[in-house]
């Protein structure tokens, strides 16, 4: 089972996030780039959450994944709201799209799935030739810590209309050779007397602040701008060190090739 095939229930499972995510994108775009159009790229929508909370605040949407499942639930998510966006399935590694947008952005960890440095690098130059000159990408991952525990557990729950939604994620395996990680997500769903269960394993890439500041000196068209973390509090900006955990990089166009 691959718990991206169940988007309505992976939705909600992160649905106490939404308003603070969107509230952030928001805020980038009105700080980094209020002059360019409202055309957002979504990049690994999932369940589609935050293309509609983006349509319902105005924005023009574009959204990729590369799981069909995910692009049918959000296209008719969206097509039930009577708004309108536009869903495509494609790898985040090799898309091209015939706008540019002013924001793209990627949070919680999508990118990770990425799991070789070619296949990022490929990301993040497909990302950069569909933003504006100008326009921003919020990417936001897990960096590793330096006092990380290698198998690590963490578990949080959403409570929703009579209904309970546990999520845990727990670290199987860890190489720092390799830079992977293998990761079991659990899905535990109880409403009254019925639970569900779905779990599924996935490899992410590991990235220690200098990785990732190293990947993205490889891709000359975009620059850092910013870093905030999960807080989403568009004035903090950290300094990119191993003691940042979740971070959220603000990566601009450069107007320039
Ligand atoms: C962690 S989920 C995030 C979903 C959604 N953004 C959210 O926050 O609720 C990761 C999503 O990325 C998608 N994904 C994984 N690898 C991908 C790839 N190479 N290209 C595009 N989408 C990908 C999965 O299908 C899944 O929907």
């Amino acid at each position: 089972m691959d718990c991206y095939d169940d988007p309505v229930l992976w939705d909600r499972a992160f649905a106490d996030e939404t308003t603070a995510e969107a509230d952030f994108i928001t805020a980038m775009h009105d700080i980094h780039c209020p002059a360019l159009t409202r055309q957002v790229l979504e990049i690994g929508c999932g369940g589609g959450r935050q293309v509609l909370e983006m349509t319902r605040r105005g924005f023009a949407v574009t959204a990729i994944d590369l799981n069909a499942k995910c692009v049918s639930e959000t296209q008719r998510r969206i097509r039930r709201s009577g708004r309108t966006a536009r869903v495509l399935q494609a790898d985040m590694s090799q898309f091209e799209l015939p706008q540019k947008f002013a924001l793209a952005h990627c949070l919680v960890n999508t990118f990770r799935h990425l799991l070789s440095e070619h296949a990022a690098r490929q990301h993040l130059e497909c990302v950069a030739r569909a933003l504006l000159p100008g326009g921003v990408y919020l990417l936001g991952f897990h960096l590793l810590p330096p006092d990380a525990l290698e198998l690590d557990c963490e578990r949080w729950t959403v409570l929703r209309r009579g209904e309970r939604i546990t999520t845990t994620v727990r670290v199987l395996e860890f190489s720092r050779r390799k830079r992977i990680e293998r990761v079991r997500f659990s899905l535990c769903q109880t409403r009254g007397e019925n639970s569900r269960r779905i779990a599924a394993d996935y490899r992410l890439r590991i990235y220690k602040a200098d990785q990732f500041r190293r990947l993205l000196s490889s891709v000359p068209l975009l620059e850092l701008l910013q870093v905030c973390d999960f807080c989403y509090e568009p004035t903090d900006n950290f300094p990119l060190t191993d003691e940042l955990g979740d971070a959220v990089f603000v990566l601009r166009r450069r107007t320039t090739d």
